[in-house]
């Protein structure tokens, strides 16, 4: 933010308009060092509630605590400058009342210093969308597959085949009504998604969607190969970096049993050399 109180990021209206242009790029980031690199190359950084899953280990989202968010979300803050930083809230701090949805929201946005929440539901939090957008916090709706009812579901399935497509339909007409500035779409029929797409005034980002969606998002490690636990159709790995971190955590193993590291340029001499760095002498 300058002094004039105007920061570089993208904002919710400005992702809006958007709408049935070029691409919305969005990626999820955990981190500051992974935000500092998505940052230049997207257009929004999503601290997802999968976080859980990929960096605590956890079986779902359902564990994901507003703390945590906020430790991430806090991180992620630090190395984003252009994207517009959207935060989850998780499961159970927004479902019950728009007021409670309110307080977690407002307490993410001031704490995290992001420009905006996302939170699951169609028609059933159109009320709470609108609760949220009309007291100046910018809401993405998550539609489609919510992991965050994948009890309700019975597992991680494709949804709105056939008949069911309408009530997404309604779900998409619904957050658009409400006010949410765009909605991620997962995990739904191409064709779907297709006709969402054109329906809706906002942005659709998609999510094993359509490549029709005006954007889209993935999560980072997977599409960086860095979360193997499963490996959904919809992501395609532009890096295998999981496995290179095998190889080389195998090199170091060996390196450190075989005494070849560390090696002669990685110790100290008695006397520091003149003219190196203090660190380094
Ligand atoms: O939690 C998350 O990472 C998400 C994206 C996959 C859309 O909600």
């Amino acid at each position: 933010m300058s002094a004039t109180g105007r920061s570089m990021a993208l904002t919710p209206p400005e992702v809006l308009a958007r709408k049935g242009g070029v691409p919305i790029v969005c990626l999820t980031a955990y981190t500051t060092p992974i935000a500092r690199l998505v940052d230049p190359h997207c257009d929004i950084v999503l601290v997802g509630d999968s976080v859980g899953m990929v960096l605590h280990g956890l079986p779902s989202t359902l564990g994901v605590t507003l703390d945590m968010m906020i430790l991430h979300g806090q991180a992620v803050r630090r190395g984003v400058e252009r994207a517009l930083l959207v935060v989850d809230l998780p499961f159970g701090s927004y479902e019950e009342a728009p007021e409670q949805a309110f307080r977690s929201a407002a307490r993410v946005m001031r704490e995290t210093g992001c420009a905006a929440v996302k939170l699951e539901g169609g028609e059933s939090m159109a009320e709470t969308i609108r609760f949220l957008t009309r007291r100046g916090i910018p809401v993405m709706a998550h539609i489609g597959l919510t992991p965050q009812a994948v009890n309700t579901f019975g597992g991680y399935k494709v949804q709105g085949r056939g008949e069911s497509g309408a009530a997404i339909e309604r779900d998409a007409a619904a957050v658009a009504e409400a006010g949410a500035f765009a909605v991620v779409l997962e995990k739904v029929p191409d064709a779907l998604a297709r006709k969402i797409t054109a329906q809706i005034p906002i942005p659709s980002i998609g999510i094993g969607a359509s490549p029709a969606c005006d954007g889209q998002v993935l999560v980072v490690d997977d599409m960086l190969g860095m979360f193997s636990d499963f490996r959904p159709k919809f992501v395609r790995r532009y890096a295998e970096l999981g496995n290179d971190a095998q190889t080389a955590i195998a090199a170091y193993a060996e390196d450190v049993r075989q005494r070849r590291f560390p090696d002669e340029s990685h110790v100290f001499a008695d006397e520091p050399a003149a003219g190196r760095k203090a660190g380094n002498a």
